[in-house]
């Protein structure tokens, strides 16, 4: 049994690890979001810690918007720097592992295959570069980390892609999305499956991973497959090239993440980005959203 704290437990990702605890009955969780930890908060932080004691902190708290953190570093540099060091000081402090969530957009997105654990960071964005300073203090600060960098998320919870194309495709005739931007859809219920894998090795082996789902595609196969899944017939869609986009923030037109450190050293086997992408649509139609 382990005490596990998840941080940022309104976001997907965190939804998702809500739900997967119900199916890890062994372990005790601590789900806490902003109002009942301000991870940026280091004296809350540290005493949270020293009077809950986790064996796990799971970090899904994040500033997430990429195109609004281009003019809002000081507070995306808080919450994806600041305060992942205020979690692993704390961690040190308690004894605590931390499995830390980052993103493809580390890397600059002009690759042509995919991107390994040992390849050459080079953040575009404000989101990207706070993203991996964030990385850094964790990496500097403790020993016993995990970092699962991770791509195009999406889940039943929150606001994603995955929700808008169904919402836009109910709404509109016709639609435009690019096409030569390129990566892998990652399901949440999928990275949580990932992060418990992580927590129930018999051996926990720190380092940074990738992880998303397999197989990839573009903004626009993604968006044809979610519109075939949900049923949606009466929105034609178009490609689009990115350059005709109208919001002007760098993004990587090539996003492949390689997992097979990921898989060796933990063996999950990881589902195909289509397979996953039905089971959130399914869930989306039960739930009627
Ligand atoms: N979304 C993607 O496409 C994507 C892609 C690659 C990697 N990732 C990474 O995956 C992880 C999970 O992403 P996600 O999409 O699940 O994020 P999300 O839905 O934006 O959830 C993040 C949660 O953290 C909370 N939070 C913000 N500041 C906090 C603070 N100071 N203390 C405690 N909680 C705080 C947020 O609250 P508020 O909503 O109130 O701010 C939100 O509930 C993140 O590390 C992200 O960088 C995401």
């Amino acid at each position: 049994m382990a005490r596990i704290l998840v941080t940022g437990a309104n976001g997907q990702l965190g939804n998702e690890m809500r739900v997967i605890a119900q199916r890890n009955l062994q372990h005790e969780f601590l789900f806490t979001d902003v109002s009942e930890l301000d991870i940026c908060n280091c004296i809350e932080v540290q005493e949270f810690m020293s009077s809950h004691r986790p064996d796990f902190i799971v970090n899904c708290a994040a500033y997430t918007a990429v195109t609004k953190a281009e003019s809002d570093f000081e507070k995306s540099l808080a919450i994806n720097r600041d305060a992942v060091k205020n979690l692993a000081l704390a961690a040190v402090e308690c004894g605590a592992k931390v499995i830390h969530v980052s993103t493809d957009y580390v890397f600059a997105g002009d690759a042509h295959l995919p991107y390994t654990e040992e390849q050459r960071v080079n953040p575009q964005t404000v989101y990207g570069k706070t993203k991996y300073e964030g990385e850094v203090a964790l990496s500097t600060t403790m020993d016993d980390y995990v970092i699962l960098r991770t791509s195009w998320l999406y889940s039943s919870f929150g606001n994603n892609f995955v929700k808008t194309m169904i919402r836009l495709g109910k709404e509109k005739d016709h639609l435009t999305v690019v096409f030569d931007q390129i990566g892998d859809p990652t399901y949440a219920a999928d990275l949580a499956e990932a992060i418990m894998t992580v927590i129930n090795a018999e051996r926990f082996v720190p380092g940074t991973y990738h992880f998303s789902n397999e197989g990839v595609c573009s903004w626009y196969d993604f968006a044809k497959a979610i519109h075939r899944l949900s049923g949606i017939t009466g929105c034609n869609v178009e490609p689009l090239e990115s350059k005709d986009y109208p919001d002007k923030t760098p993004r990587p037109f090539y996003s492949v993440l390689n997992k097979s450190r990921f898989k060796r050293t933990y063996g999950m086997k990881i589902p195909y980005w289509y397979d996953s992408l039905e089971k959130c649509i399914d869930l989306l139609k039960e739930k009627d959203l």
